[in-house]
């Protein structure tokens, strides 16, 4: 194939150098290293000469961007998450998604564990404290927080990476108890060691509510306000998942009014405008939306992306193609 046939591919965020090295080998590229997000007119008239594209979880790929696309075979979204993707717009073009399954789910469950152990033992908040000046005696009545062992842990939504959040509960002799769209197979569960609970059950008995579902139309709100005000005074609330599974504005008056205990928030709606209510909170430990950011994780997940798209345009199924159901352009 001469350099002029080879199929033009974007990749719409900075990524590894060797992994652009390595699409470079086949494709015509347009990267952006320097990482400025794609304004959506950018965005389209960038990808609009392509066969594939490589996305990211803030990309929105519209149906209008996929008209503006007719080369286009591929959105590779470097992401296990797609809800930026119109799944059904891509599928009536002949257009494949795939995403990066599998490779995060170790990665993201230590992050829910880390903001765990964070909200629970306020760890930022005593860390600011201490480099604000004001630690002038040590004192035995301070600082009390909330103990994670032997506490029972409360997961929303058990696919691979709440599964991967549960399995831990074990090393902290915690009881482990799930809520998910379908009950889990028994060896699953045993796995886990994990009982089942009807949603509203699990957020009247959990310390720790640990939110990890995908994000789309059936999950926005899952958790409102009748949800939140369930919750133990003393309970610890946790979102890895994605920002509108929660409503936002009702967790926010809730730990205004120190209704729970704390909460731990990687992912808001709307983000990065995340609501401002949640800055001048002290029990609410934020994270930008890193779950996932290890780099041997992102490097996988940067790998994986770049296989999916390779695939796709050599004319193989890609290892992990969402939409099954299309027929490719
Ligand atoms: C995902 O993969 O969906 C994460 O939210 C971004 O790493």
């Amino acid at each position: 194939m001469s350099v002029q046939d080879r199929p033009r591919v974007l990749v719409t965020r900075r990524t590894f150098d060797e992994v652009l090295a390595s699409l470079r080998e086949r494709f015509d590229v347009d990267d952006n290293q320097g990482d400025v997000p794609l304004a959506p007119d950018e965005l389209r008239r960038r990808a609009a000469a392509c066969e594939g594209i490589i996305t990211a979880v803030a990309d929105p790929v519209t149906a209008a961007l996929l008209d503006a696309c007719p080369r286009l075979r591929i959105v590779a979204n470097c992401a296990v998450g797609t809800n930026n993707v119109d799944i059904p717009a891509c599928t009536e073009r002949g257009i494949m998604l795939t995403n990066t399954p599998g490779v995060l789910d170790d990665t993201t469950a230590d992050h829910a564990w880390a903001l765990m152990f964070a909200a629970a033992r306020r760890v930022v908040s005593s860390d600011r404290w201490l480099r604000d000046g004001h630690w002038k005696a040590w004192g035995f009545m301070d600082w009390h927080g909330v103990d994670v062992h032997h506490a029972t842990l409360g997961v929303i939504g058990m696919g691979r990476i709440g599964q991967a959040i549960a399995r831990r509960g074990a090393g902290f002799d915690m009881n482990v108890i799930y809520h998910n769209r379908n009950r889990l197979p028994a060896a699953d569960e045993a796995a886990c060691r994990a009982s089942y609970r009807s949603m509203d059950a699990l957020l009247g008995e959990a310390d720790f509510v640990v939110v990890s579902v995908p994000y789309g139309p059936a999950t926005h709100h899952l958790i409102g306000a009748r949800e939140l005000g369930l919750l133990k005074p003393t309970a610890v609330f946790i979102n890895i998942a994605r920002g509108g599974v929660v409503d936002d504005p009702a967790l926010v008056a809730l730990l205004k009014a120190g209704r729970i205990a704390a909460a731990g928030l990687d992912v808001f709606e709307n983000e990065p405008a995340l609501d401002p209510g949640f800055l001048g909170l002290e029990n609410a430990v934020l994270t930008p939306h890193i779950a996932s950011a290890s780099r041997a994780t992102r490097l996988g997940m940067a790998e994986l992306a770049a296989r999916n798209l390779t695939a796709a345009l050599s004319g193989e199924r890609p290892p992990s193609l969402v939409n099954a159901e299309v027929t490719p352009r």
